[in-house]
């Protein structure tokens, strides 16, 4: 078994509510205190991305998505827990010892409209990181490697002297792949890459993110909200809810066996064919905001099996006997 490129064990991030002084004053057990809320957006995520494999991460907006990829790629510090790429901890590293890191992880974001400098020609904006990661290079060589990154990524060479204003939204997010790709990563970090996508141009995308895997060996941590994506693109899936994974599992696994409550209600909303179940599980009430740290089970509020220890403990993450881990008590006790 070969060590995997990215593990997290332990990761929390809180953020500190920008509360004005005066509504930092509480009434509690009849004296005035102060009390600065945190928003508790990871509790405790434990995961593994392995060589050349595609973990999608899925979930309802607020659950902590982007702050996980903001976290592993070092753009905002964790509040405890620890993060290795291969068997060197990279949580903790100043902007000088990331230098290595930040070759190797690279980001896409979900909008590539707000992601591109606007003032930088694509030439600008693929020659700036590889000259930096690459001072050896000629400027002949660098012309060479972005003409040939751009036609990899469908983008025509002529082009490169053109603004990003002047492309398309699928071109543009080919553009930030292409500059993503530009100092040969071994990982990419992609945040709703798709979303801002016109739905026929999507699937260029993806393709492109797909072969682009085969041909390096590439290993993606792929944020979607696309189920009908997360089928055709992931290797292994997490889903997460309130800050915590409730259930890891390969996808086959996941789509033909989802055992958490909350990952059958998001399976159980799309369509399909061979169905069994004609009735969507309809999720009632409102993702809560994760202020205060949860007591219990995070899903507890909406989840139709919630019992006594439900409300007392936090499921463990459990492996099951088909390789998947699921966090909940229900399972465990095989009442669900
Ligand atoms: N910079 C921040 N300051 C305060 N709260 C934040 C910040 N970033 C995210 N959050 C909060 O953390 C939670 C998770 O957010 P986020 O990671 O963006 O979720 P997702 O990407 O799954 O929609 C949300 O409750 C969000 O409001
Ligand atoms: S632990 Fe309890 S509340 Fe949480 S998902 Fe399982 S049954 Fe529902
Ligand atoms: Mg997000």
């Amino acid at each position: 078994m070969t060590t995997p490129l990215i593990q997290i064990s332990g990761l929390e991030k809180a953020f500190s509510t920008d509360e004005s002084w005066l509504n930092q004053w509480r009434l509690q057990q009849g004296k005035i205190k102060r009390r600065k809320d945190n928003v508790h957006a990871l509790n405790g995520v434990n995961l593994t991305i392995n060589q050349g494999e595609t973990l999608c991460v899925v979930g309802e907006t607020g659950c902590g998505k982007s702050t996980l990829a903001r976290v592993i790629m070092g753009l905002t510090p964790p509040s405890a827990g620890e993060i290795y790429y291969l068997d060197q901890r990279i949580d903790q590293l100043n902007d000088k010892e990331r230098m290595f890191f930040r070759r190797r992880m690279q980001m896409v974001f979900q909008n590539p409209y707000a992601s591109l400098n606007p003032r930088m020609t694509v030439y600008q904006t693929l020659s700036e990181p590889i000259a930096f990661h690459n001072p050896q290079l000629s400027r002949y060589e660098i012309d060479e490697q972005i003409e040939v990154l751009l036609e990899s990524v469908g983008i025509s060479a002529t082009s490169s002297d053109h603004y990003p204003h002047e492309f398309s939204g699928g071109q543009r997010q080919r553009i930030s792949l292409a500059r993503a790709l530009s100092v040969e990563p071994d990982f990419i970090v992609a945040d709703e890459p798709l979303s801002a996508l016109d739905v026929s141009v999507q699937a260029q995308v993806l393709n492109l993110m797909m072969d682009k895997q085969e041909e390096r060996n590439l290993s993606y941590l792929f944020i979607t909200h696309d189920l009908a994506v997360v089928e055709h693109f992931a290797t292994r899936v997490a889903v997460m809810y309130l800050g915590r994974v409730c259930e890891l599992a390969s996808t086959t696994t996941l789509f033909d066996y989802p055992k958490h409550p909350y990952t059958q209600a998001l399976l159980s909303a799309i369509p399909r064919l061979d169905s069994n179940t004609a009735q969507p599980i309809r999720l009632i009430g409102e993702v809560p905001t994760p202020i205060e740290k949860p007591i219990g089970c995070v899903f507890q509020a909406r989840c139709p099996y919630a019992n006594q220890r439900c409300y007392e403990s936090s499921p463990k993450m459990i492996l099951q006997s088909d390789a998947s881990s699921v966090a909940c008590h229900a399972v465990e006790e095989g009442r669900l």
